[in-house]
């Protein structure tokens, strides 16, 4: 059965709940229940002339394969309207004209770099600097407690996005060691998707984008962009050089990353995996951090399950859980 782009039933119900605002007498769920249960039959016979390519269930089903098994992502059925589009930019790009051929070529070679566009293709991307803003002040005070008692702290950012997350991280240290030049902090920033990591590791921002810095750290932190990058806000030097950025996909075998790590922030990327994958995750982050490391999560994430793993500080921050036998 093709599936059904740009009329689903929840949008088409939506329009006629419009509608509705203007009749006398309210319509009653069944009522609605009705035209909606119309919608998605009228739905599924319309989108072939809508649309310009055919995505059949069978195609989105071999879609969620291909993602779950590359980079763990679960894409849920309400996904499918996200796919259609951006998959549909690859196919033009590759010149194919089918779904089904263009999935061939992914399955046709472990190798080919079509791969790395349908991962980017795929992930959501989406963050800000000083997201969750209740995460720095903890950060500050770790660092703070932990700065006497190491020569290097390291910090590992594994779902970096475009950059504002770690650039938070590092405005944050920059603050705390205030009267150093050169913090003992390295921040490495990964990320699965290679090219928001590039937008990262560029650290150029138009002003929409850096509207939650506050104005002091953003005239500390941050240069006026000059000549193309007029307008925009560029990361100073001061920053820069605590941090590294390389792709990394957390499903990889083999992470490069150099321990023991003082903090991870895994935030509101777990949120795309299931609780195995997730569990994987979290048995691989441990052995990895200081017995006094910091793990902050996303706000709608949970690892109280993996208690054996980690223990909630509460706020979405997790330590290393004590292994039976420590002190
Ligand atoms: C919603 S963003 C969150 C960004 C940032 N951590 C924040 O909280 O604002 C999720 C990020 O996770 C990355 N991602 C998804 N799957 C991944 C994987 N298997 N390995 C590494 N990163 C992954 C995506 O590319 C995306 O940039």
């Amino acid at each position: 059965m093709a599936l059904t782009y740009g009329t689903t039933p929840s949008r088409f119900a939506t329009g006629l709940s419009k509608t509705s605002q203007s009749q006398e007498k309210p319509m009653t769920l069944t009522e609605r229940l009705a035209i909606v249960r119309q919608a998605g039959q009228m739905s599924s016979s319309s989108d072939k002339s809508e649309h310009e390519f055919s995505f059949k269930s069978v195609d989105f089903d071999r879609v969620r394969r291909l993602i779950y098994a590359k980079a763990g992502i679960s894409l849920s059925t309400s996904k499918q309207d996200m796919v259609y589009s951006r998959l549909s930019r690859r196919l033009r790009a590759t010149g194919k004209k089918t779904f089904s051929d263009y999935l061939d070529i992914l399955e046709n070679s472990k190798e080919t770099p079509e791969w790395e566009q349908f991962v980017n293709a795929l992930t959501t991307n989406l963050t800000s600097f000083f997201r969750e803003p209740h995460h720095f002040p903890i950060l500050a005070d770790h660092l703070r407690k932990i700065a006497p008692l190491r020569h290097q702290i390291n910090i590992w950012c594994c779902a970096a996005s475009t950059g504002e997350e770690p650039y938070s991280i590092a405005m944050t240290v920059a603050d705390t060691f205030m009267n150093k030049a050169a913090p003992p902090v390295s921040i490495f920033c990964s990320d699965l998707d290679t090219e928001v990591l590039r937008t990262a590791e560029k650290g150029v921002y138009t002003p929409d984008r850096t509207e939650k810095i506050p104005p002091e750290q953003l005239k500390r932190y941050f240069s006026k962009g000059i000549g193309k990058q007029e307008g925009s806000f560029c990361v100073r030097a001061e920053l820069r050089r605590m941090m590294t950025f390389q792709r990394l996909n957390l499903l990889d075998p083999l992470w490069l990353v150099k321990g023991p790590l003082d903090v991870i922030f895994c935030r509101n990327v777990m949120i795309y995996f299931d609780k195995a994958t997730q569990y994987k995750i979290l048995t691989r982050f441990m052995p990895l951090m200081q017995p006094d490391g910091l793990l902050f999560a996303g706000h709608s994430e949970s690892f109280l399950y993996a208690s054996d793993l980690f223990q909630s500080l509460g706020k979405t921050v997790y330590q290393p859980a004590r292994q039976s036998g420590s002190a």
